[in-house]
């Protein structure tokens, strides 16, 4: 054939040059067409009655598989190679409506295919277990593609036979029990992908798999140590072995996995220390150690090596110590999570470096302080709430940095001035105490002996004022004591132990309240609320409509939407302001705020499963006593006594005490336990005057 090709080539070439191109081509796709048409035949008879047997067995459709076609030519998926099958690929495709109705794991037909290379069925569903035939009938099988197929049952020993196979994934579907020990006799397997199925037991000794470039065991329930023997797969690029229950240490021997890109053994039981001989992974993009019992410093040199490093995840551990400036200042590193550890320490000055990268970070949680004297500018993103930074941080604050529950002076949402003194001089640094300078600070530096007698003259007056306020205090609650007969006491009394004179003012700025709870931004209140459709409106109350949500972690919320067109505004700042001041168990929980719209001012509330005392009443079932058993004597007692503790806490305990001015059904929520939860606060006020107490008391009194 060779021959005639270059004879009409020779032919041809005295002919035009445009001529020629065509009729070339005509000629190549002819003889490409006769090569294929000699390949494809498909000529033993047991395979052609296997591949018959295998459509019925499956359901599969007349427009994939014609039945009377020829099957190596015009059935997608099938693929021949000197007269048999050697490749089918039933991926995507769909049952008739038969086949649907019992699909089974019933591949049995396949078995007379002696010289398929390559079966990809993934998607297709085929509920039922791997026969244990499969390992020997396909000597010559490279690829095994069953994801997400629904196959059941565990992963038959006999898998070990495939002398050949090359990929294997078996992942997304419900294959349980151990991992048979014969895998490790797969010698040309390259990726061996398990996840997400439910197989337990520990990793079997696969150390001669040195093909293998992919493990991924991820999501099943794996349990015992990481075996050592994993050091050897010296070809492995991506190993996942999270979401499981390995314990144990992390084996010094993955050192030896030079080729490594990522690595990833979150999500175990891991304990003991990051092993520092990791800094040979020198191909390392990606490590994720997060959610495990680590332990221990992360020593410097460790990072130092591994310049490829883009993801480095070691959150949720008990990693403490110092930051390794090593690891900050990496250049190509995108995402650092360092987050709920116990790191401690300052925070490196990473200025003269100047070559850290611009990623983003999150330091959340951990128990870092001092000044932030660097510029955040470079990071996309830097998370470092929950820490006990001090200092002024106005300059930091934009969008992408997150600097809440720290002891900033100037920024919302900060830890208590408590918790911030107490951390600082447990360690016996010093603490600048929110910028308000300690009225003796500086005269302390200047001179040393006059300070020495401003301290005396202070703690006397201290002393003096402390004694004052005891004997006030003793006096009123005497006095109390004497004249609980006569009502109009209570408020005299009241307003004698008040120094702090708390102003019950609502603030007029928006933003000091915004601090409360989370701080959610309109988008994602738009989306947990599904763009506040009429389906999720739970309510117009009277002070905002209600609307059901979900946020993105699975929270279910309530929104409350105060439009200003038609709320007055101060509605909602008294409320944030009423829960920036109190809190207690018998109010409504109040999860974050969103005050980013102009017009739409968003609450969230956590969602009562019980909704309310009215509709708990007053349900609307079937039939009548249902939901009468639903509230039995016992349940309206305890709510009972539930909304009378609210309505004592902010009567009795609040300062100035507080009225709720509209107590109703509707207002007394319930959570999953029936504990009553005080709903409906944007009404509450301080008491005016006396006038609503005593009108309580004088009620009470009559009874
Ligand atoms: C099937 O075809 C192949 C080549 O196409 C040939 O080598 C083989 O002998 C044929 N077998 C039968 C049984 O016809
Ligand atoms: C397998 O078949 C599906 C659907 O016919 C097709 O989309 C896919 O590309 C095929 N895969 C391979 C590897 O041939
Ligand atoms: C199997 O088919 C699917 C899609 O049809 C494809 O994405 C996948 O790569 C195939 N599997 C293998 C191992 O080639
Ligand atoms: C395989 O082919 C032989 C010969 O045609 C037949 O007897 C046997 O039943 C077939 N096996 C299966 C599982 O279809
Ligand atoms: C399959 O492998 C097992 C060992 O795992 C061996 O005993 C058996 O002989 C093999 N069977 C075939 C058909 O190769
Ligand atoms: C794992 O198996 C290899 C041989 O396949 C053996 O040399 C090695 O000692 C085994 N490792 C362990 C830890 O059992
Ligand atoms: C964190 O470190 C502190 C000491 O710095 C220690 O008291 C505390 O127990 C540690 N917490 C954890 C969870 O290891
Ligand atoms: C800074 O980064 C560049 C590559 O972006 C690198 O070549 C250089 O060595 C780095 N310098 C330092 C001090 O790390
Ligand atoms: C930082 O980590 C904490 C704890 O895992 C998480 O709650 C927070 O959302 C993270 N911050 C960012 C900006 O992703
Ligand atoms: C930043 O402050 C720390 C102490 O809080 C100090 O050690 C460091 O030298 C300061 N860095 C710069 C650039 O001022
Ligand atoms: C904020 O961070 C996100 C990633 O967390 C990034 O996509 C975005 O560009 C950052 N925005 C700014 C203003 O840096």
């Amino acid at each position: 054939m060779s021959i005639n090709f270059t004879l009409l080539l020779l032919l041809l070439s005295t002919m035009e040059a445009s001529l020629l191109r065509l009729k070339v081509a005509v000629l190549l796709l002819f003889l490409i067409h006769c090569v294929q048409a000699q390949q494809v035949l498909l000529n033993s008879t047991v395979e052609r009655s296997a591949l018959l047997d295998l459509r019925s067995s499956l359901g599969l459709r007349s427009r994939d598989w014609p039945l009377k076609a020829e099957p190596c030519k015009f059935w997608k998926g099938v693929q021949c190679e000197n007269g048999h099958v050697i490749g089918i690929n039933i991926s995507g495709f769909k049952r008739t409506r038969i086949g649907r109705l019992n699909p089974r794991f019933s591949v049995d037909s396949l078995a007379n295919l002696t010289q398929l290379r390559s079966f990809n069925a993934s998607g297709f569903s085929l509920p039922g277990s791997i026969p244990d035939w499969f390992g020997f009938r396909f000597p010559a099988l490279q690829v095994l593609d069953l994801r997400s197929c629904s196959v059941s049952g565990s992963i038959p020993g006999s898998l070990g036979n495939l002398s050949s196979v090359n990929l294997v994934y078996l992942s997304g579907n419900s294959l349980a029990g151990r991992l048979p020990a014969t895998l490790g006799q797969l010698k040309e397997l390259s990726v061996l992908d398990l996840s997400r199925n439910l197989l337990t037991g520990s990793i079997p000794n696969i150390s001669s798999l040195g093909k293998l470039t992919r493990l991924d065991l991820s999501s099943n329930y794996l349990s015992e140590q990481i075996p050592i023997s994993l050091g050897s797969l010296s070809g492995i690029q991506f190993l996942d072995l999270s979401d499981n229950s390995l314990t144990g240490f992390i084996p010094d021997e993955l050192r030896n996995l030079d080729k490594l890109v990522e690595l990833d053994l979150s999500k175990n039981l891991l304990s003991g220390s990051l092993p520092t001989k990791l800094r040979a992974l020198m191909s390392l993009e990606k490590l994720f150690v997060d959610r495990n019992g680590l332990v221990g410093h992360l020593s410097g040199d460790m990072f130092s090596g591994l310049d490829q490093l883009q993801v480095v995840d070691l959150s949720g551990n008990k990693f403490d110590g110092a930051l390794p400036v090593a690891l900050l200042s990496m250049h190509s590193l995108q995402l650092l999570d360092l987050a709920d550890n116990n790191f401690t320490g300052v925070f490196p000055s990473l200025s003269s470096d100047g070559n850290s990268s611009n990623g983003v970070f999150n330091f959340s949680n951990n128990m870092l302080y001092g000044n932030l004297n660097f510029s955040l500018v470079k990071f996309s993103s830097i998370d470092l709430s929950s820490n006990y930074f001090q200092g002024s941080a106005a300059s930091f604050s934009r969008r992408n940095v997150t600097l809440d529950r720290n002891c900033f002076q100037d920024v919302a949402n900060q830890r208590s001035p408590g918790d911030c003194r107490l951390f600082y001089t447990k360690r016996g640094l010093s603490f600048d105490d929110f910028g308000v300078p300690g009225l003796t600070q500086p005269p302390l530096s200047k001179q040393a002996k006059s300070s020495k007698r401003w301290i005396f003259i202070l703690v006397g007056l201290l002393g003096g004022l402390v004694f004052i306020v005891i004997l006030v205090t003793l006096l009123v609650l005497v006095l109390r004591r004497c004249d609980q007969g006569t009502a109009n006491q209570r408020g005299t009394a009241n307003v004698g132990p008040v120094p702090e004179g708390d102003s019950p003012l609502p603030p007029k700025d928006p933003n000091i309240v915004s601090g409360v709870g989370d701080s959610f931004t309109y988008e994602q209140l738009l989306r947990a609320s599904g763009s506040f459709s009429a389906a999720n409106l739970i309510k117009h109350g009277h002070s905002g409509d209600l609307f059901k949500g979900t946020l993105e972690g699975g929270t279910t919320v309530v929104v409350k939407k105060v439009s200003l067109h038609s709320f007055k505004k101060e509605s909602y700042i008294m409320e944030l302001d009423l829960f920036s001041k109190v809190l207690h168990a018998r109010l409504v929980p109040l999860l974050g705020q969103c005050l980013e719209h102009e017009t739409d001012k968003l609450l969230v509330y956590k969602y009562m499963v019980c909704g309310d005392l009215a509709s708990s009443l007053y349900r609307i079932t079937g039939l009548e006593d249902d939901s009468l058993k639903s509230l039995d004597w016992i349940t309206r007692l305890k709510i009972a006594i539930g909304a009378a503790e609210g309505l004592s806490y902010l009567h009795h305990e609040c300062n100035p005490p507080l009225v709720h001015r509209d107590v109703q059904a509707s207002s007394i929520l319930l959570d999953d336990k029936f504990e009553v939860r005080l709903g409906s606060l944007s009404e509450v006020r301080a008491q005016e005057g006396d006038s609503h107490q005593n009108v309580i008391t004088r009620l009470l009194r009559k009874q």
